[in-house]
This record gives structure tokens, C-alpha cells and sequence, in this order.
């Protein structure tokens, strides 16, 4: 009884004539806006974190930007501008026409993982477990950071070669980990490579070191570690008992017979290193967000976690077309790297004649150039001139280095282009000539 009595006043409380209803929007519209007051315990609080504070814009996204607002010729960002392989893009296809369009397995789809695994002992004489060591994300730019963030502690340093790609510097910091650099230093010969001194390095190595992040073939320099660098690196990780984090993603683009080495194939590395590759730049779809780490278990187990959480998978019908790349025959990847050969000898004869100093690259698609001949203030001046009054884009130095002045007579170029868009960007650079 008593229940059915407090429901009846309920409902004459919850159903007002439509009279009072229209009087009360009216004294609503009347009455001031509420005066909100801070908390006294509370004042003063700044809503972004310490971390992000210190970040910058990507300078290389950033470029492109800037190539499409000016109408340049675009070779900052590592993108190619041709089509991707025909059988990858069939693959894809059938995946989303067959329904896998549903979340993958949070770690990767099997038939990835077990493609990888296989090219893995194909490509590295490495033996690895699909099911315990391979991590699928989105992107090998995911694969750094979940694997960052799966190792670190704060206090924990991560050395870095610099110049160095730029998402590392970063990635460390998001991770809590301080990045400590090392110089790589440009040939100072024709044809010469690009060296680091190995004291330096050793002094960078100390207690608190937990990882070495090392990209070779390398962006931007194109530098490929030999096997004595990688063995000496090698040395100091087992020494220090630090982990190698290393960025394998133009594993397939050598010149001139250059040799990659996965620093995980070394005697005493298969413990602690983790191999991270992709997608992109293999098979040139840099859009579609497929990247792995592959680590032993326990490290694997913690980079999944993290992976987890971040993103919960790769796209699923993307990983089964991933399984179709990694399925090519060698000649795709032979054609792949004569490909960029004919690339980077179309750019670079026109880069030597507009006046900058080349860097020749023995990997990747990058040639980092010197600019000192044109008597600009710095690099971002120049690369600004060059994309607003010559009309082409490439990336400031700078932004690959932790001290602004270390690149400030550097700009890199991407030749990642077709013949047609390599023609234009002569043409225009021809222009440096005519000042
Ligand atoms: C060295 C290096 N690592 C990673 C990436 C990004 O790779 P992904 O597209 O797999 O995230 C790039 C792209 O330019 C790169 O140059």
C-alpha cells in the first residue's frame, strides 16, 4: 500500500502541466548563468603533461604540409607515390570481400605470424616462435613504442645514434626512459660512410642504460652497420646487459651488394634483442599500418600487454594480405632495391649539379645532403626557400638531431618517387643554379 502511494506522488512530481512546464524554461532563460568557482585546494592546474611539452610537431609531416600548400614537388616524407604490388592489393580484397573484417587475434593473425617466423629463418638463418615471439601492430612505429613502453622504467636510459629517425627521441621520452645520443659522423671523402666513434659510444653505456636503439639500413643517413660495428655494439649490450631495439624496416633496400645484418642473428643477441620491421616500406603501403616486433617470450609477453591496451590489433584483412607479401618470391625483393638504385642515381646526379653535397646512401631511400654551398643561415631557412620559391620539399636537418646546429647544414631528400616526379624536382632544383 504505502508503495503504491509514494509511486502515485512520483508520477504527479515527474508530470507537470505543460503550463508550469513552459514557466519554468521561462525563469530558466531569465536567471544568470551559475558562477563557478575553483576549489581553493585547486588552483592553478595546467592540463598537459610534462612529457608532451617538450615535443615538437613532426618536421617531416610538417614538410608535407607545406609541399601541398606551395604546390612542391614532395621528397620530405618517405612515401612512395607509385602503386603497391598488385598481388598484395588483390589480397587485401579477398580478405575484406571473405569477412575478415573483424578484430584479429590481439598479437596478430596466424598466417602473418607464421609468414614472418618463416622469413625470419629465410632471411636471418633465425629461428622464431610464431605463437611466443611475434607481436603484429600497427605499424613498426606502434612496434617501437609498445616495445619502449613495455622495457622501460623511469631513470632508464635508451642510447640513440643521431641523426636518428625522429619518432625515437620521443618514443624514449613517453616510455620514461632519457635518450642519450651518439654521433654519427658524416664521410668526409666522396663515397665514404658514415662512422661513430667507439669511445663515445662506450661512454654512453653505463648502469642505467636499458636499451640501444639501432635503425640500419638507416634513415637518414643510409648508412648499413657492418658486421665489426654491430659486433662491437654487440659487445657493450652484453657487457652492460642492455637490450639492442633494432629497426629493420628498409631490410630490403641495399645498393651496390650492401649486406643487412639482423643484429639478433649475432652469437649472444638472441636473448636480448628485438627486431622490429613492417610493411611500409617493403611493399610500399605505408598507409595501411602493418608492422611486428619479434622478441623471446618474455619480452614478447610484456610488448603484447602493452600493445593490447594501445590499440587492440593491426587491421585484420591487412594482416592476411601481409601474409600474401611475405609470401613473394626473391625476385620481388631483387626488383624492389634495383628499383631504388635507378631511383637514387636519377636524384642525386641532379642534387650534385643544383650544388649540394650528397651523402651516398648504401641503403634506404633517403640521400641526407650538405647545403654549406648555397650560404644559408641554416637548414630550416633554406629548406623553406626551396619549397616556397623553387618548389620542392625536402627535411631540415635539424629536425634529426638533438641540438638544432648539429644539422643546421643538412637537409635529407626522399627518392621513394617516380621517374616523372624525380624529373620535375630536377627540373625545379636546376633553378639553385640560376640564383
Ligand atoms: C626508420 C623508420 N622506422 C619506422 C618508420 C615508420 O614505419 P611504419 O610505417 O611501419 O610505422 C619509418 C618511416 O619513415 C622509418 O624511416
Amino acid at each position: 500500500m504505502a508503495n503504491r502511494t509514494s509511486g502515485k506522488r512520483k508520477k504527479i512530481e515527474k508530470a507537470p502541466s505543460r503550463v508550469s512546464r513552459k514557466s519554468s524554461r521561462q525563469e530558466r532563460r531569465k536567471s544568470p548563468p551559475p558562477v563557478l568557482i575553483a576549489h581553493p585546494a585547486a588552483p592553478g592546474k595546467h592540463f598537459l603533461s610534462d612529457k608532451v611539452s617538450h615535443f615538437t610537431e613532426s618536421v617531416i609531416r610538417e614538410m608535407t604540409r607545406q609541399a601541398m600548400l606551395y604546390g612542391a614537388v614532395n621528397l620530405a616524407q618517405g612515401f612512395p607515390d607509385f602503386s603497391a604490388p598488385a598481388e598484395i592489393k588483390q589480397a587485401a580484397q579477398q580478405a575484406v570481400a571473405a569477412d575478415v573484417n573483424q578484430y584479429a587475434i590481439t598479437w596478430g593473425a596466424e598466417n602473418l605470424r607464421n609468414a614472418i617466423a618463416r622469413q625470419m629463418g629465410v632471411w636471418q638463418g633465425i629461428t622464431v616462435d610464431p605463437e611466443k615471439e611475434i607481436t603484429v601492430c600497427c605499424g613498426s612505429t606502434e612496434a617501437m613504442i609498445s616495445t619502449l613502453l613495455a622495457v622501460c622504467n623511469a631513470g632508464d636510459e635508451v642510447v640513440i645514434f643521431e641523426p636518428f629517425y625522429e619518432n625515437y627521441g620521443p618514443d624514449s621520452v613517453l616510455s620514461g626512459a632519457k635518450p642519450k645520443f651518439v654521433k654519427l659522423r658524416p664521410p668526409t671523402k666522396d663515397g665514404g660512410e658514415w662512422t661513430f666513434d667507439e669511445k663515445e659510444l662506450r661512454r654512453a653505456f653505463d648502469k642505467h642504460t636499458k636499451a640501444i636503439i639501432l635503425n640500419t639500413p638507416n634513415n637518414p643517413t643510409g648508412k648499413v652497420f657492418t658486421r665489426t660495428e654491430l659486433e662491437l655494439i654487440r659487445d657493450l649490450c652484453v657487457e652492460f646487459d642492455v637490450l639492442a631495439i633494432t629497426d629493420e624496416i628498409y631490410e630490403h633496400i641495399l645498393y651496390e651488394g650492401t649486406e643487412h645484418i639482423s643484429m639478433v642473428s649475432l652469437d649472444g643477441m638472441r636473448e636480448r634483442t628485438v627486431t622490429i620491421n613492417g610493411m611500409s616500406k617493403t611493399y610500399s603501403v605505408t598507409g595501411w599500418r602493418v608492422g611486428w616486433a619479434v622478441a623471446p617470450e618474455k619480452i614478447t609477453n610484456a610488448i603484447r600487454k602493452v600493445h593490447d591496451f594501445l590499440t587492440v590489433g593491426a587491421p585484420a584483412p591487412l594482416q592476411e594480405a601481409g601474409a600474401a607479401a611475405l609470401s613473394l618470391p626473391a625476385e620481388y625483393y631483387a626488383k624492389l632495391a634495383e628499383g631504388y638504385r635507378v631511383r637514387r642515381d636519377h636524384l642525386m646526379p641532379a642534387l650534385t649539379a643544383a650544388g649540394f653535397k650528397c651523402f651516398r646512401p648504401r641503403g634506404a631511400y633517403y640521400v641526407m645532403t650538405d647545403i654549406s654551398a648555397f650560404g644559408f643561415k641554416d637548414d630550416v631557412s633554406f629548406a623553406k626557400y626551396l619549397v616556397q620559391e623553387i618548389g620542392v620539399a625536402c627535411v631540415p636537418g635539424s629536425s634529426f638531431y638533438r641540438d638544432p646546429r648539429d644539422g643546421a647544414r643538412q637537409v635529407r631528400f626522399a627518392f621513394c618517387k617516380k621517374p616523372e616526379t624525380l624529373d620535375e624536382a630536377a627540373r625545379r632544383l636546376a633553378k639553385l643554379q640560376e640564383r
